[in-house]
């Protein structure tokens, strides 16, 4: 089956063309196009995403990459269904999506499926291993991977952080999430605090690699908890009273790089004690990272070296997968295809999971 999918939630405008096969026992995707126009240039003089400059760069968008993908790849719209983002997200921006997609869908005769953005980067993991070519268009290899449940999987995003236990491709239970900051905002603030440019996560990551991670003894806020909930504002609080009492003068460029090792030490710390937690009480086969946040190579690097060491096998996606992709709504699309599930086809800012 073949699906095209369109992502508009927050400031990356997205349209992919997907190939899934296997059903809800072991679907397979296999990605024909993907494209993806991020807007960071744009927010970024802002220090965050303007939903409404946000909504008028999808407009402009939309249109583009659609025609980029037909041209490219030859296709004529042989696409089975038509998956669109419906939430959460940025409703100004969701809108833009839905839309585009119901006029492909009536003037194409698809069926359209509604997807939760939450969702799509849960199934971002059953894609297999890609290959980059150029930017964000990158060809696929071939089959290997059948994941073993039950798995417990890590989302973090800019907007959540979630655990869940899998215990099948469509049965999952949500175990805990973030009581404020999700992972990835708390790495934005953090930035911010730092005079970084926005989106902060990457930035913080380049720049903590020249730090020492044990240079300042941030809160690990919630870790000797018995619960599966997180919580980062009380991290940033720290990382704010710290730079009160140590201001950053112009060329206290090490103090910079110390500060951020030690914010994201600290972070990671948190949300690996946590995922392997419920990874010993529930016997996990499997552990899975995935959401913008998951292209930290050091947070990847420190879940994985974890599972492997407790013998359960690691995901994560390929790095163009990691953040906001319209490839992962086909996966997710497909799945709530076969599933039935029917989302309203309206914009819902605050869809959970
Ligand atoms: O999943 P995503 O693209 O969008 C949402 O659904 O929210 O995630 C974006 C978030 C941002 O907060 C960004 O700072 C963070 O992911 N992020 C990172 C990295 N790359 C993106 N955080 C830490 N390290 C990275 N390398
Ligand atoms: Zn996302």
């Amino acid at each position: 089956m073949r699906i095209l999918a369109i992502e508009t939630s927050c400031d990356e405008t997205a349209i992919a063309v997907v190939d899934a096969k296997g059903g809800l026992k072991r679907p397979r995707f296999k990605i024909v196009a993907n494209e993806v126009a991020s807007q960071i240039k744009i927010h970024r003089p802002f220090g965050g995403v303007v939903p409404n400059l946000a909504k008028r760069e999808h407009i402009k968008n939309l249109p583009i990459l659609f025609k980029r993908i037909l041209k490219a790849k030859g296709l004529k719209l042989k696409a089975d269904i038509i998956a669109v983002t419906v939430g959460p997200g940025l409703e100004p921006a969701l809108w833009t999506g839905i839309n585009f997609a119901k006029e492909l869908a009536k003037k194409y005769k698809k069926p359209l499926i509604g997807v939760n953005h939450m969702e799509g980067h849960l199934y971002s993991n059953w894609f297999l291993p890609v290959r980059e070519i150029q930017n964000s268009k990158f060809k696929i290899q071939n089959s290997i991977k059948t994941i073993v449940f039950p798995a417990i999987v890590l989302v973090v995003s800019g907007g959540h952080t979630i655990l869940l236990k899998m215990d099948s491709v469509t049965k999952r239970k949500k175990l805990g999430e973030t009581r404020d900051d999700a992972a990835g905002e708390a790495y934005d603030k953090v930035a911010r605090l730092l005079d970084l440019p926005y989106p902060g996560g990457p930035e913080i990551e380049k720049i903590a690699k020249r730090g020492n991670s044990e240079a300042v003894q941030f809160p690990r806020p919630m870790l000797n908890q018995k619960n599966y909930d997180l919580s980062f504002s009380g991290l940033k609080t720290a990382v704010l009273y710290y730079l009160r009492d140590n201001p950053l003068k112009a060329k206290s460029l090490k103090l910079k790089a110390d500060i951020a090792a030690s914010f994201q030490q600290a972070a990671i710390d948190v949300l690996v004690a946590k995922t392997m937690n419920a990874a010993k009480e529930y016997k996990a086969k499997s552990v899975m990272l995935c959401g913008g946040v998951a292209a930290n190579k050091a947070l990847r690097k420190e879940l994985k070296i974890q599972s492997l060491k407790f013998k359960a096998d690691f995901y994560a996606p390929e790095f163009a997968l990691n953040t906001d992709n319209a490839a992962m709504i086909a996966a997710a699309g497909y799945v709530s295809f076969l599933k039935k599930k029917k989302l309203r086809l309206t914009a819902q800012s605050n869809l959970s999971l």
